[in-house]
């Protein structure tokens, strides 16, 4: 069965340099397997900036009462059975246009629906700032559930000028993308790192122990039979880290918790 890969863009440049990357990307992919990419450039969607009201995550159901491009935004996630992420470096930082997507989506960390699906994180920049963005746009991808196959840095000078940086970005992504196609076409979804674990346990907790505050995460949860679950699916996992990982994250957020006064 054919899947579909969205590629989010957070670039204003239809064809600038994280354009290129995702067409080279794209041939690579639907070279090898039964794909079908869609290009999402934010560009193009109205998104009005988070009005930091928490709705979205304090009441139950979706409730954002901003109406605007989000909502399609959305329905191409659920759509989506891959994700491709790329965000030009804007001075040591992703794009304003790439966080504003993931401060409205914000309730899609507490509320897990698009775990297991396959993410792959490229950025663009001149010269500087590639690591830091990086780092950073793990934070959504990985707290909403998705599994980071890898995360790549361009330096779009040396791309462009120089034909041996060029060809071992190529071989980079090359080699990203067919782990991205066995994780896509696999029956089994892939086992979770301790990091994931530790992410999955935070949430689950989190809805546990705020559940007065954040009566629709619980909901969330609840409905999915995930509450007492190890992970979002059946998978195999280290039987020690099985046990470890919900003792301390389940510590750390109670302690959390009676810090900021949600527990006495
Ligand atoms: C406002 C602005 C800020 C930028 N900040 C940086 C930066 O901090 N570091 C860097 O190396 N390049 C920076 N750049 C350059 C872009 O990251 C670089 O040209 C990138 O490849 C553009 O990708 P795109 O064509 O896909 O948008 C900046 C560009 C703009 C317009």
């Amino acid at each position: 069965m054919i899947k579909k890969i969205l590629m989010i863009s957070g670039s204003p440049r239809k064809n600038g340099d994280g354009a290129k990357i995702l067409k080279k990307l794209e041939s690579i992919l639907t070279e090898s397997a039964e794909i079908e990419c869609e290009y999402l450039f934010l560009k193009d969607y109205k998104i009005e900036t988070c009005r930091g009201c928490l709705i979205c995550q304090k009441k139950t159901g979706e409730k954002c009462p901003i109406k605007d491009d989000i909502s399609i935004i959305k329905e191409k996630f659920h759509e989506a059975d891959g994700f491709v992420f790329i965000s030009p470096v804007y001075i040591r930082m992703i794009s304003a246009q790439m966080k504003q997507l993931f401060d409205r989506l914000s309730f899609l960390l507490h509320r897990p629906i698009h775990y297991g699906k396959p993410a792959l994180l490229l950025c663009t920049a001149s010269y500087a700032g590639l690591g830091e963005s990086l780092k950073y746009l793990k934070i959504p991808v990985s707290n909403i559930g998705m599994h980071i196959v890898d995360s790549l840095g361009v330096l779009s000078t040396a791309y462009k000028n120089k034909d041996e940086y060029k060809d071992k970005i190529h071989k980079h992504i090359s080699n990203a993308a067919k782990i991205y196609i066995d994780i896509l076409f696999s029956i089994e979804k892939p086992k979770p790192s301790p990091w994931e674990l530790f992410l999955f346990n935070k949430w689950r907790y989190k809805a546990i122990y705020h559940r007065k505050e954040y009566p629709g995460d619980y909901e969330c949860w609840e409905d999915q039979e995930l509450l007492d679950k190890d992970y979002y699916y059946p998978t195999r996992i280290n039987p020690i880290l099985k046990r470890l990982i919900p003792f301390i994250v389940k510590k750390l957020i109670l302690r959390l918790s009676k810090k900021i006064g949600y527990l006495s």
